[in-house]
């Protein structure tokens, strides 16, 4: 199989292509991604020279490029999007040219260039909160807060539509937080890791009780490759980790893991439209063979350890680009 990866070079994707090559030799991918402040070849290191992987510096917006690149793939595994909900807030518009804009020009690549089939990988955001104790399934209704996870959901719409207007084969993957190696260290985890790692302060949103659903990286990436390899074409599926914690419960175990005393948790001001709960179903894909196998205390420490072991990784990141925005909207 010939694979079109967009936002390869990000967490949850660069992650995905070294999973597929690793468990289905003789595949090919070709990484399409620009390159903004979360993009990091650093983290396809150990691949990079592998004939079955290559790699396009380019936006998903542009057309052209990417139309000579993709010629001869199979299929388009979208991962390329602007990310983090606190950025969307501040900056919200290039949300909407990547994540939506974005989507549709791969829809349409996929559409005229007969590429047989396209992955859209999408957020239990969508669904919005959760909170009356109610777990959400793939049939329920559409309800974003903010304008990252509504950029997703009007995409997973734009993706239901070629499915249903033009045949296209399609499929949508909603998974829940995920965390681990090489997460940028804006994100929750990475960012109270990374911080407590410094003695620095944890910036725990509200009252720190807002519950995230956690997936171990690697678990979502088995679940993507399970949809490819066996979705059926026009379903979406949920990846859940079947994990719901409070924040302040994982603030609390990540301090423990490191030895640091619990007063380096700062309760600072909410985030606005912050959802209470995140919590999806993942009956439908264990119906196609997908289990989870990373427990939330095994991958929790893991990753802990990587961001122990790893320091020149975010030590960088954490300086640079990540330093100035931080400084411009939180300081
Ligand atoms: P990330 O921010 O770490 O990486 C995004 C990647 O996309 C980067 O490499 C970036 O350079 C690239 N990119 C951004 N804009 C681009 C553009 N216009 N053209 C080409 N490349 C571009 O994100 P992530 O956490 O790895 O998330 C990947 C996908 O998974 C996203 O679509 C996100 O919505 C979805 N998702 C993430 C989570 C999570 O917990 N991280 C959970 C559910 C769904
Ligand atoms: P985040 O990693 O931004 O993921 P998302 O908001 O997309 O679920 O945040 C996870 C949770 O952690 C969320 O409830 C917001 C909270 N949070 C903090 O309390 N402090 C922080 O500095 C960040 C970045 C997040």
């Amino acid at each position: 199989m010939k694979i079109v990866v967009t936002g390869g070079a990000g967490f949850i994707g660069s992650h995905f292509i070294k999973y597929i090559l690793k468990k289905h030799p003789g595949y090919k991918i070709l990484n399409v991604d620009k390159l903004t402040y979360a993009g990091n070849l650093e983290n396809l290191e150990e691949i990079k020279d592998n004939p079955d992987y290559s790699f396009v510096k380019e936006d998903i917006c542009n057309r052209k490029t990417i139309e000579n690149a993709i010629s001869g793939y199979d299929v388009i595994v979208n991962f390329a999007a602007e990310s983090h909900v606190d950025r969307s807030i501040n900056e919200p518009e290039v949300f909407l040219k990547t994540d939506v804009f974005g989507t549709f020009n791969l829809l349409e690549i996929c559409r005229t260039r007969g590429i047989k089939k396209y992955i859209q990988i999408s957020t239990d955001e969508v669904y919005g909160s959760a909170d009356y104790g109610e777990t959400f399934t793939e049939e329920s209704r559409l309800n974003p807060s903010s304008p990252y996870s509504a950029s997703k959901a009007a995409a997973d719409l734009l993706v239901l539509s070629y499915y249903k207007t033009y045949k296209m084969s399609i499929n949508i993957v909603r998974s829940s937080n995920n965390y681990g190696p090489n997460q940028y260290p804006e994100k929750f985890i990475p960012l109270f890791v990374t911080n407590a790692i410094e003695d620095k302060k944890l910036p725990l949103y509200g009252d720190g009780r807002n519950v995230r659903d956690w997936l171990f990286v690697m678990d979502n990436c088995a679940g993507i490759d399970t949809v490819l390899h066996k979705g059926v074409s026009g379903e979406i599926y949920n990846i859940a980790g079947e994990s719901e914690r409070e924040n302040i419960f994982i603030a609390k175990k990540i301090l423990k893991y490191l030895g640091k005393s619990e007063e380096l948790i700062q309760f600072v001001n909410d985030r606005p439209g912050h959802d209470r709960r995140y919590s999806i179903s993942c009956e439908k894909i264990k119906r196609i063979g997908w289990r989870q196998k990373t427990s939330l205390e095994d991958g929790l420490r893991l990753t802990v350890e990587w961001y122990r072991d790893n320091r020149q990784w975010w030590e960088k990141i954490k300086s640079g680009e990540f330093l100035k925005y931080y400084k411009t909207h939180y300081k």
